[in-house]
């Protein structure tokens, strides 16, 4: 079997301790200072050479920080050297340096030529003491720094925090746990616990003591349920806190709303539980969904109950969560974004706007007593938006209550359909015939309806800039006014 790597540059990625070690770095400009900041950051012992530096290198000298030759590079500067950056804007100097670094096999880095390197820096990822290092060995560094920009918000700020603290066990846990799989199995339950949720809300002492505990007893298994809420259907409308309690949990108890992009986030061994809700089709009725994530969370498991839009819109989230709280499992709340938002910004439609609309109201099509009304008159009023969900099916009911109160028949209306999907539908008219676009355009569920004049505005928004500033995955259309 051969070892060696393709026989094109290769690089091994290491993590080198440099405490003390000498460097040095060859130039005294701005670039020369910030390669001497990673260097003692690493609190490497750096020496510069170069005919002249900058005030800010001349103050960390002074501070005793780092060491300054005043003088052209030359071949002695190199003597017990670890390592070597060559950052000066003359060609012929750093290829002296590269040249005589490398006939002495100390690393050497000629900054922006990299055939002149032994070795490079990656892009980085700090969650001190968590380092992530990403390197396209020189061939791509915008990509490298894009995966790099994917990576910041997908690695979560505790992680840093937490690799702290539990860096501060290890000893105590080695002395407690002789073996190796025994203390593999502890920390599997650590990462599991609560200990994580604590470090996450900031609370180290809570977290430490938790630790403490979970040292002393065989830890019992701790469940936990997060409300989540998914947005209205765009994955990139999740919130960072979404996809990572997602991709925690041991299972999803998931909704119709939730789009399948959405679900291809959750974690690939979890558990999914769907649970239906759609208007007539509640596949499992509410009391058995309460009861359903009371009886994950007391076996333990870390579950996700991920709704569509906002969990506490129209969703049901208060119903579930005073369940919870009765049953003390330990819950946390996620907002998401909610259709109305969603819908409207992906139509080019703006909720307020000072022209047109001061108010905007929530309502809902669909009321849980049979016979319990609307306030219309109050629906009716004029400078305001009515965001109206599950409105589809009482439309008709919708259009009349609405004009006999008073508003007016030309006021404009869209509908959303699927917004903020790949699927989605924009259809506009007028209130007069609202029932009647729902029907003509066969209109399906999830529809929003929009009435009032900011609806108007879609014709002027949509088409600019929707498929660059917000995301690919809308693709807005126009129906018939
Ligand atoms: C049971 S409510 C849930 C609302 C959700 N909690 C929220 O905050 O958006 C379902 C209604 O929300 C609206 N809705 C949700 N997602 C939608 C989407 N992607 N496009 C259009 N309407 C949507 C529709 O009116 C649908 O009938």
């Amino acid at each position: 079997m051969c070892f060696r790597g393709e026989n094109k540059v290769q690089y091994l990625p290491i993590f080198t301790k440099l405490d003390d070690k000498p460097v040095l770095v060859v130039g005294g400009g701005d670039v020369a200072l910030r390669k001497c900041r990673a260097f003692l950051k690493a609190r490497a012992n750096v020496t510069l050479v170069a005919p002249e530096f900058c005030d800010e290198l001349l103050a960390l000298a002074e501070q005793n920080e780092v060491n300054l030759i005043t003088d052209t590079f030359k071949e002695q500067h190199l003597d017990q050297q670890m390592l070597v950056i060559a950052a000066t804007d003359i060609e012929s100097v750093n290829k002296d340096v590269f040249e005589l670094a490398n006939a002495r096999n100390i690393f050497v880095n000629v900054v922006d030529d990299q055939p002149k390197c032994s070795f490079i820096f990656p892009s980085i990822v700090d969650r001190d003491p968590i380092t992530i290092a990403i390197s396209s060995a020189g061939t791509a560094p915008v990509l490298a720094r894009r995966l790099r920009e994917k990576l910041e918000t997908l690695i979560p700020q505790h992680i840093g925090p937490l690799a702290t603290l539990v860096g501060s066990f290890r000893d105590k846990v080695k002395q407690r746990f002789k073996h190796f799989a025994d203390r593999r199995q502890f920390w599997e339950g650590v990462f599991d616990s609560s200990v994580v949720s604590k470090v996450q809300a900031g609370n180290t002492d809570a977290a430490t003591a938790q630790l403490e505990q979970l040292l002393d007893a065989k830890p019992e298994p701790e469940g936990e349920v997060y409300v989540v809420g998914a947005g209205p259907g765009d994955p990139e409308l999740l919130t960072l806190k979404a996809l990572q309690l997602m991709q925690q949990a041991d299972v999803v108890v998931y909704d119709y709303l939730v789009s399948d992009e959405i679900m291809d986030l959750v974690r690939r061994d979890a558990d999914l539980v769907c649970v239906g809700k759609r208007l007539g089709d509640h596949s499992v009725a509410q009391e058995d969904t309460n009861q359903m994530l009371v009886d994950f969370a007391k076996q333990g498991k870390k579950v996700c109950r991920i709704k569509g839009g906002d969990p506490f819109i129209y969703g049901r989230g208060g119903e579930e969560v005073q369940v919870l709280a009765a049953n003390k499992v330990r819950y946390q709340i996620v907002p998401g974004i909610t259709a109305a938002a969603g819908c409207s910004a992906y139509a080019g439609i703006p909720l307020t706007h000072r022209d047109h609309a001061q108010a905007i109201q929530f309502v809902t099509g669909h009321c849980k007593k049979d016979g319990q009304e609307l306030d219309w008159q109050s629906l009716a009023k004029p400078n305001q938006t009515l965001a109206i969900y599950m409105g589809v099916i009482k439309s008709p009911h919708i259009q009349a209550q609405l004009l006999k109160h008073g508003r007016g028949a030309d006021t404009p209306v869209a509908i959303i359909e699927n917004g903020t999907r790949k699927e989605q539908r924009v259809v506009t008219g007028q209130l007069g015939e609202l029932a009647d676009l729902i029907s003509r355009h066969s209109i399906i569920s999830p529809a929003l309806l929009i009435i009032g004049e900011v609806a108007s505005l879609h014709h002027q928004l949509a088409w600019f800039g929707q498929t660059e500033q917000t995301s690919s995955f809308a693709q807005p259309i126009t129906g018939v006014a």
